[in-house]
């Protein structure tokens, strides 16, 4: 039966023994709320681990002023059964309190790769990411940590913060699940009603349009935003943040593609934001 810790000392003092006979700790971040795409991170390093800690924590900091955070969906309980059945050893479940205490004053940022795409309309969002990631792998000591490849920008930072700050902690990244419909899982789907679910179709699809235009040659950025941008208008509920072309290692901007690229789009329906990507090497 998968443990439950709630204690920064007590996991920190877990992983520690663990370290000291020789295992290999393995961690999931996630805010709870699970989908088949955090049980396929779960099963996903399963086997580059011999403990797998998942944590379980709504971050306030990652949210803006007027974003979900209260609305954010919660099920301590199912999550907990998953978790379990998908081969979870140790949940990692803190309260805000134990986590950020009183007169919390340090963040880490990654200063650039914060501020783009996503970053234009969350401007304090990767901050809180940041932070709490780090936090998490002061307290777990993974070994390896996992992150999905649907919140792409999120894993380019995180990879440079674990560069940048030498933490000496493996970074895997592990591929988008999709609903039978084609969009990407997320906890935030919750909030789509069935047409509103409808119209999320013009994420993936415009990202399929991209691929076919490669497919037949096309290296133009502008060409192939071209095309993403004429399918959005099929799908008025709609409305479009961004489409970017970026370096998937480095997120820079790409007016020709090379190498291996990140096509990402944002969007919002309703009162849900969504994003999804694919990644293609050229
Ligand atoms: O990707 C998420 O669910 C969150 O951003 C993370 C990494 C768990 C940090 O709160």
């Amino acid at each position: 039966m998968v443990e439950i810790i709630k204690k920064i000392k007590e996991m920190q003092k877990r992983a520690e023994s663990f370290r000291r006979m020789g295992k290999r700790i393995g961690l999931v971040p996630t805010m709870g709320f699970l989908h088949e795409g955090h049980l396929s991170l779960i099963r996903n390093i399963r086997n580059d681990c011999d403990v797998l800690v998942v944590s379980i924590f709504v971050n306030p900091t990652q949210f803006g002023p007027g974003e979900d955070f209260k609305e954010y969906p919660r099920d301590f309980e199912r999550d907990k059964k998953l978790i379990n059945e998908n081969g979870g050893d140790i949940i990692f479940a803190p309260d805000t309190e134990e986590i950020y205490g009183k007169n919390y004053l340090t963040f880490v940022k990654v200063r650039e790769l914060s501020e783009i795409m996503c970053g234009r309309s969350r401007p304090t969002h990767f901050e809180g990411v940041t932070t709490i990631v780090a936090k998490l792998f002061n307290i777990v000591k993974p070994h390896i940590a996992i992150f999905g490849q649907k919140d792409a920008q999120q894993a380019v930072i995180i990879k440079k913060m674990v560069n940048d700050l030498n933490f000496d902690v493996e970074i895997k990244i592990s591929p988008i699940v999709r609903e039978k419909s084609g969009i990407a899982m997320s906890s935030r789907n919750t909030y789509l009603n069935n047409n509103e679910k409808e119209q999320a179709l013009a994420l993936y699809k415009s990202l399929l349009i991209a691929r076919e235009e490669i497919s037949k040659g096309e290296r133009k950025s502008e060409g192939i935003k071209e095309k993403m941008k004429n399918c959005f208008e099929k799908y008025p509920d709609v409305k479009l943040e961004y489409i970017e072309i970026r370096d998937f290692d480095t997120l820079k901007d790409l007016n020709h593609l090379k190498g291996n690229v990140l096509i990402a789009v944002a969007a919002k329906i309703g009162c849900a934001r969504l994003i999804d990507n694919i990644i293609v090497n050229v």
